[in-house]
């Protein structure tokens, strides 16, 4: 972890925590001015952060001057500490492994055969065809290109697409009425509403309202509740259905594919959103894992993902998870997809990381490889128990 990460994660925590989000902010702004201003070793330029920070009038009015003394030397310490690590790792030299790349676009490959397979399939035996319903209300670029990209998929596999547009200006009842019919409509076996949604609707009652059964992407709180409460994953009989978000199901699948042991290890996520990093979190225990979640608010980040045997990352902070910060011979998930300079990158520091881990996936060409065409499984499947249970 360099001196950044270190800030990001561990010191401006604290500062929240005790003076605010707002005069965090400008604390933080204040102490990197001082850091990027200063020259020499990044080393050199942390102590200049550090100064400002434990020199400024506020906190001293808060901490008092022994308070904030004893902050300098716990940071320093951090800082040593982590410099340490990242010499050591360096200095394993030769001896460090180099991890083996899990690579999301060859098994999306597989999964999209198989797909196709099962659709052939459904369409012999039942006379359908599998149909994934998209609602957008709103013409936000990205939806709109990752709708294209839907479509593309989908009808790429045999399946079908059916779009449904509202205006910016639809209302929270627009948006529940399209889903309703969508639910009613016994052609339609899969519905996704893009998100985001304009400001004025309300995404939860959204959700609510898709049907269990045709939630595409697993995100209505019937589902989630159901995978929270460790129903098992698959469809043995008896068990009631339900969908996972298909983003770390795709996750899940790369473990299970690169044939990675997950009972009885320790995982660590880091993010705890309803889409990636919770979901993750249920799937990873129902598989037998000891699990830590972890978010914004962790302290010692780099302590808690250094005890993960199986570390996955779903943030959204380019690089936050750096070389030190991940044990050797961990297997590394990065659902991360950051924009950093004029490249795509994940929440891990690959490159070095690479050079640490047991195996890691890429950005790109790892977990986003996997998310469309296990939504696509998502839509398949959930078609084929409709078709059984109209069949009775
Ligand atoms: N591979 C795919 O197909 C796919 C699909 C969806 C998303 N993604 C990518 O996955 C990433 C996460 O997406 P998301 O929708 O889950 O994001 P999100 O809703 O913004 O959630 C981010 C999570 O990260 C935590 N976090 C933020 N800063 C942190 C820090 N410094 N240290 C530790 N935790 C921190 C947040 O904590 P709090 O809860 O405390 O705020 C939150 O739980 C993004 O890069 C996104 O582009 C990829």
């Amino acid at each position: 972890m360099n001196a950044e990460a270190i800030i990001a994660t561990e010191i401006k925590p604290q500062l929240v925590e005790a003076f605010g989000r707002q005069t965090a902010n400008s604390l933080v702004t204040q102490a990197t001015l001082a850091y990027v201003s200063t020259d020499g070793a990044e080393e050199e330029r942390y102590e200049a952060f550090l100064r400002s920070i434990c020199s400024d009038a506020r906190v001293l009015g808060v901490w008092g001057e022994e308070l904030s003394a004893e902050k300098l030397d716990e940071w320093r310490a951090d800082y040593a500490k982590h410099a340490a690590r990242l010499s050591e790792i360096s200095q394993r030299g030769e001896e460090t492994m180099t991890a083996q790349i899990l690579d999301g676009r060859a098994m999306a490959k597989d999964v999209r055969g198989e797909v196709i397979a099962g659709v052939n399939e459904f369409k012999e035996k039942y006379g359908f065809t599998p149909t994934i319903a998209v609602v957008r209300a709103g013409s936000d670029p990205a939806s709109v290109s990752y709708g294209k990209m839907i479509q593309k998929s989908f009808e790429g596999a045999g399946m079908s697409f059916v779009l449904h547009t509202l205006p910016d200006t639809a209302t929270t009842d627009d948006v529940v009425d399209v889903v309703a019919m969508l639910n009613a409509d016994g052609d339609i076996h899969g519905i996704m509403v893009q998100e985001p949604l304009p400001r004025d609707i309300d995404g939860d009652e959204v959700k609510a309202t898709i049907l269990p059964s045709k939630d595409a992407d697993g995100v209505s709180p019937i589902n989630a509740g159901r995978l929270a409460q460790a129903a098992p994953v698959g469809r043995d009989p008896g068990v009631p259905d339900y969908i996972v978000p298909a983003t770390p199901l795709g996750g899940l699948e790369i473990l299970l594919r690169a044939g990675v042991e997950i009972s009885g290890k320790r995982a660590v996520v880091v993010g705890r959103s309803n889409i990636v990093g919770r979901p993750m979190s249920f799937l990873l225990m129902q598989y037998h894992a000891t699990v830590s979640m972890c978010h914004s608010r962790t302290q010692n980040l780099g302590e808690v993902t250094r005890e993960a045997d199986i570390l996955c990352a779903a943030v959204g902070v380019a690089h936050l998870i750096t070389a030190d910060m991940v044990k050797p011979g961990a297997v590394v998930i990065d659902f991360g997809f950051n924009r950093l300079g004029d490249r795509w990158v994940g929440d891990v520091d690959f490159e070095a990381a690479k050079e640490v881990a047991g195996m890691i996936t890429p950005v790109p060409g790892g977990t986003g490889s996997m998310t469309n065409v296990i939504l696509m499984r998502n839509v398949l499947d959930a078609a084929e128990r409709q078709m059984k249970k109209r069949q009775g």
